[in-house]
């Protein structure tokens, strides 16, 4: 019975003192969260050991096309020229003064093939990774550019500066192929939210359901179905909901909404969720 009790009281006082500690860390401000303040080689570890098993996992299904195409690694090419090299350099190019001051900095990928699978390098670039400032590119890139760039990260050991230069001068312009090009449909609501956060709507508006940091820089957007006028101006209809976020400046020309470049294809997925906020 006393044992019991010197053990309860112990746990109790240790989870205590946890407790204690983690406040203390979150409110006194002494961590520095400054990109300059690099991290402890154990919180580097665990970050990058939990990401590394999350990837793992989450990509164990995905099939893997055949990569090894030589007009595929040309497209991918050009994809990487446009979409990553400011990031993550290539062979004989540094990155861009944005890629070499972020924390974690992106590292060459020339090496990725020793740490990931194929399968692996697209869900990353698919889905990107959580405050690290890796993006996700599934709005912007579709799944055959996708495996396009997985096929050329994959063929960047072997290239020299020069064949790098060489390669992707050959390139061309990269290939225009955006999901967005995908078939019209009827809204999909689910995807709808995941656009809003694709495109940084929440930056500026608080929008149920989509994490933020409860911006007021647009008007909240909760209750948006029950309004009978988007933005005061035009009757509240999905296809004027459409128009509205597509193109701004063509309903209220003053309006400081700026144009974010939406496919009609995301802005009818965003109008279905915009749709479900009464
Ligand atoms: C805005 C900067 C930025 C751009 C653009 C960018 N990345 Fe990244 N990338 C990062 C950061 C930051 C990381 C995380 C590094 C870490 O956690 O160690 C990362 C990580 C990765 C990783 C995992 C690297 C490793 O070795 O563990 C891969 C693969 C990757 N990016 C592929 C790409 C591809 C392909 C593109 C182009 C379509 C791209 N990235 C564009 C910033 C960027
Ligand atoms: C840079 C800030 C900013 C971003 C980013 C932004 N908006 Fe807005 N939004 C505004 C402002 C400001 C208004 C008010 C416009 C007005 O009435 O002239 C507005 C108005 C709206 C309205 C009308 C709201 C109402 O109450 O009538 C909708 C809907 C909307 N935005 C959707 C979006 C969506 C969807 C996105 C992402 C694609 C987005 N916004 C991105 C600033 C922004």
């Amino acid at each position: 019975m006393k044992n019991t009790t010197l053990v309860l009281t112990t746990v109790t006082a240790l989870l205590g003192a946890a407790l204690a500690g983690a406040g203390f860390v979150v409110y006194s401000g002494v961590y520095n969260v400054g990109a300059t303040a690099q991290h402890l080689q154990p919180v580097h570890s665990l970050l990058e050991t939990t990401m590394r098993n999350s990837v793992r996992w989450r990509a164990r299904h995905i099939e893997t096309p055949a990569l090894d195409d030589a007009p595929r690694r040309q497209r991918g090419a050009a994809l990487y020229r446009d979409h990553c090299v400011q990031c993550h350099g290539a062979p004989g190019v540094a990155q861009s003064d944005i890629g070499k001051s972020m924390q974690p900095v992106p590292g060459p990928l020339v090496d990725a093939l020793q740490r990931w699978r194929p399968r692996e390098i697209y869900w990353i670039t698919r889905h990107g990774i959580k405050m690290s400032g890796m993006p996700a590119w599934q709005f912007r890139l579709d799944d055959e550019a996708l495996w396009d760039v997985v096929a050329f990260v994959a063929t960047l050991p072997t290239l020299s500066p020069q064949a790098y230069a060489q390669m992707t001068q050959a390139a061309g312009a990269a290939p225009q192929r955006s999901p967005a090009a995908a078939p019209l449909r009827a809204g999909d609501v689910e995807r709808g939210k995941l656009a809003l956060g694709q495109y940084a709507c929440q930056a500026c508006h608080t929008i149920p359901g989509i994490t933020s940091a409860l911006p007021n820089v647009g008007p909240p957007l909760q209750g948006l179905a029950s309004r009978s006028l988007i933005a005061g101006k035009l009757v509240n209809t999905p296809d004027n909901l459409v128009l509205w976020v597509r193109d701004p400046k063509a309903v209220k020309p003053q309006t400081a909404m700026p144009d974010m470049g939406v496919s009609e294809l995301d802005a009818r997925d965003m109008a279905a969720y915009l749709a479900t906020l009464r």
